[in-house]
């Protein structure tokens, strides 16, 4: 099974995204995390990347359909997660094709749907581990021992870009540039809505729920 996990910032994609590797054992292609690793291990991509995400802007095309053809190219058929990836209709076309061209299917394409004041509160208090990725939230998800990792023990950061102006940009990109995906994928008949709101374990459970049989 492959699915895409589209949803605005704050939306739970990376969250969601999480326990379906835990619990399933699928593989997270998240387009974020793959920039932000690219940032902090110094490559040139990382740089020339680091400046638009801050400001909450969104990357080339070209940059991200590039990451995702290297991931797809390395064989697996089955088992993905796109989590953030496509953002734009050129994206979703480009994904359309090496799909196409790789044989590897597309079995869903589910959308997180949240009210714009829960995603501020979300993004606002979201910590995030600066050695294994791994995410928190001061209230909702809070970690065992203050600004410390629970999985690696190490330090606990808020993300750049996870401030009022930054997360401003980022859902005006969203709703300019990714929402008419719901059109693009409602139409080819693979698109479900999953609302966000409730705990996390919730949503997981609606999320699992609607998920394709897999036998
Ligand atoms: P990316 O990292 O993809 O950020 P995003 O889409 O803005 O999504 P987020 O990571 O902010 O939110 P999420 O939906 O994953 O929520 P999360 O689960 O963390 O992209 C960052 C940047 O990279 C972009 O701005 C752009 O510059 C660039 N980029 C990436 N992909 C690109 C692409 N394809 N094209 C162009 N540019 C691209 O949850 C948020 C918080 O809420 C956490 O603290 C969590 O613990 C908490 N939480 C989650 N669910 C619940 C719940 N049900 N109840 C209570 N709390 C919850």
């Amino acid at each position: 099974m492959n699915i895409i996990l589209l949803g605005p910032p704050g939306s739970g994609k990376g969250t969601q995204a999480g326990i379906l590797v835990s619990d399933l054992g699928m593989v997270q292609l998240s387009t974020g995390d793959m920039l932000r690793e690219a940032r902090s291990s110094g490559t040139e991509l990382g740089e020339r990347v680091a400046a638009i995400m801050d400001a909450g802007e969104l990357v080339t095309d070209e940059i991200i359909n590039s990451l995702i053809r290297e991931k797809l190219s390395e064989g697996q058929k089955s088992g993905y997660i796109f989590d953030g990836y496509p953002r734009t209709l050129v994206q979703a076309d480009a994904l359309d094709t090496l799909l196409e061209e790789l044989d590897i299917g597309l079995d869903m394409v589910l959308e997180l749907t949240v009210d714009v004041d829960l995603l501020v509160a979300r993004i606002v208090g979201r910590l995030s581990c600066g050695r294994c990725g791994s995410v928190f939230h001061r209230e909702t998800k809070p970690p065992a021992v203050e600004d410390t990792c629970d999985n690696c023990e190490g330090e606990l950061q808020q993300r750049k870009d996870d401030n009022e102006l930054s997360l401003r940009t980022r859902l005006m990109e969203y709703y300019q540039k990714t929402a008419p995906l719901t059109g693009y994928y409602y139409r080819s008949g693979q698109l479900k809505f999953v609302s966000s709101g409730g705990t996390i374990p919730e949503v997981a459970a609606k999320v699992k729920a609607a998920l394709p049989a897999t036998g």
